[in-house]
């Protein structure tokens, strides 16, 4: 199989390995789309990809928030009681993409791992477990939560989850599933050998999690749970509301199959996909794929035309995931990135290259968005939704992200009619506060002294 994809180089590679690495070379081997392979070669590593933009791009529809007309307002309060009902009947489930290998960070481990809170250091994990305990406490449900992990992380994830007793979730609560991975493939179209038992690997992209939830199991669980919609957000993005009945609702009631959260773009260029629509269909458009001459283009009152970002905050129908993977199947389009992958030389050594030396191919979930015959979009708050962390400091960082949750927190404590001054650092819990109502109800039970600048204080338990 490897001869039919021209990989002579790795038919050495195991005519020298020992026994075991043989097994270790075998299982990866046998993880590998053959059938594939050639053409992603052809046509993603030898030939470089033309990104074709439809002529016919326009901005996609959204729903404005907060609401603006009165039959908005009406509208969305009726979606909020159907979202909070979904939750209590247990129709959601929560799902984080958590199989990135974070490169951006700098940090050893599962990004998941990394302490992000403020003041007491909790990781992304925990913050999202106990937001979804307190939402789970709220709606006197237990809410399934899945994780998707890669083979790189897996271990290390399940077992950070064990040894933290799953945060206090009910036995069964969370669930972890494995995503595929794609070999690393150099520019002269050989799968590279990152040391004598193993193929340089990496995950295939979050749009990865439709198929791995089918291979898994992870769908029949859903379904025999009686859950029909996942509630879906990256796990570097403490901010996102796990289970927003709002965003829930209006999925249900507009009949949509995949629904996403829009955020008006800070400028033209700003690093978010742009949402548009072309025949007929919703998709995403990368940043770097957006011709300028669009993204530039101003409507008549100066806003941009082309407005709308992704924060890649999805809710996605399960009977949707069923039909787009009944075949066992799904081919989303792959995604190039040039990457510098270390790789074994002929004389044994690992090397780690000064440039690019091999293509990663990822597809990403937001493809699934033109297959859906219904679809809708809902602006959200920045402040309240978004703060991702790539980076270990700038733009989109931990630091960006802590400030955040930091500031949404002192929004939150003088909502209750607490006193927070400005450059305090103060930190609650998501296990008693997931949303405004009950930083109201928390702060009127246990009142807060007031928080000095400088003052570090962390809220609940
Ligand atoms: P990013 O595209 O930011 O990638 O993933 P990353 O791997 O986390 O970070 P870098 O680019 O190496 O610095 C966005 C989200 O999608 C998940 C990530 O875990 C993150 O939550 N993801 C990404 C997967 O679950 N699987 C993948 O194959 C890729």
């Amino acid at each position: 199989r490897n001869q039919t994809a021209n990989q002579g180089n790795l038919r050495k590679l195991y005519a020298y390995a020992s026994d075991a690495d043989k097994a270790n070379l075998e299982r990866q081997f046998a993880g590998i789309d053959w059938e594939e392979l050639p053409a992603i070669i052809e046509n993603y590593v030898l030939s470089r990809p033309k990104t074709d933009i439809p002529s016919d791009l326009s901005p996609a529809p959204f729903f404005p928030f907060p609401a603006k007309t009165p039959e908005q307002k009406e509208l969305y309060s009726r979606a909020t009681e159907l979202g909070e009902r979904m939750l209590r009947e247990g129709k959601v489930a929560c799902l984080t993409v958590a199989g990135g290998q974070g490169t951006r960070l700098g940090f050893d481990g599962p990004k998941g791992t990394y302490p992000i809170t403020p003041v007491l250091g909790k990781t992304l994990f925990q913050y999202f477990a106990e937001s979804i305990a307190r939402v789970s406490e709220k709606h006197g449900r237990p809410l399934l939560w899945f994780v998707m992990c890669s083979e790189l992380n897996y271990e290390a994830t399940r077992s950070f989850f064990e040894k933290h007793g799953d945060f206090g979730l009910a036995k069964g609560q969370v669930n972890f599933f494995v995503q595929g991975t794609m070999p690393a493939i150099g520019l002269d179209g050989k799968l590279i050998a990152a040391s004598k038992d193993s193929l340089a690997l990496a995950p295939n992209g979050h749009g990865g999690t439709l198929l791995a939830l089918r291979k898994s199991g992870c769908l029949d669980k859903m379904k025999n749970a009686g859950v029909e919609c996942l509630s879906y957000f990256q796990v570097d993005n403490p901010l996102v509301p796990v289970a927003d009945p709002l965003f829930l609702g209006l999925h249900a009631l507009e009949r949509s199959q995949m629904s996403s959260r829009m955020l008006p773009k800070t400028g033209p260029f700003e690093k978010l996909g742009n949402f548009c629509m072309t025949g007929g269909r919703l998709q995403i458009i990368e940043y770097s794929d957006m011709p300028t001459e669009l993204a530039e283009r101003k409507k008549a009152d100066g806003t941009l035309d082309f407005l709308a970002g992704s924060p890649a905050i999805h809710v996605i129908d399960v009977a949707f995931i069923e039909s787009l993977t009944a075949d066992g199947r799904l081919s989303l389009p792959w995604h190039r990135a040039d990457k510098k992958v270390p790789y074994l030389a002929p004389d044994g050594t690992i090397v780690k290259p000064e440039s690019p030396n091999a293509v990663k191919v990822e597809s990403f979930i937001f493809d699934a968005l033109p297959l859906a015959e219904r679809v809708m979009v809902l602006e959200g708050a920045r402040e309240e939704i978004f703060g991702p962390t790539k980076n270990a400091t700038g733009v989109d960082s931990a630091e960006s992200c802590r400030a955040m949750l930091v500031a949404r927190d002192i929004r939150r404590m003088r909502l209750a009619g607490m006193q927070a001054e400005d450059g305090a650092i103060v930190e609650i819990s998501p296990r008693c506060v997931v949303d405004d109502a009950d930083a109201i109800a928390y702060f009127k039970e246990n009142p807060a002294t007031p928080v000095a600048a400088g003052e570090r204080k962390a809220f609940g338990k």
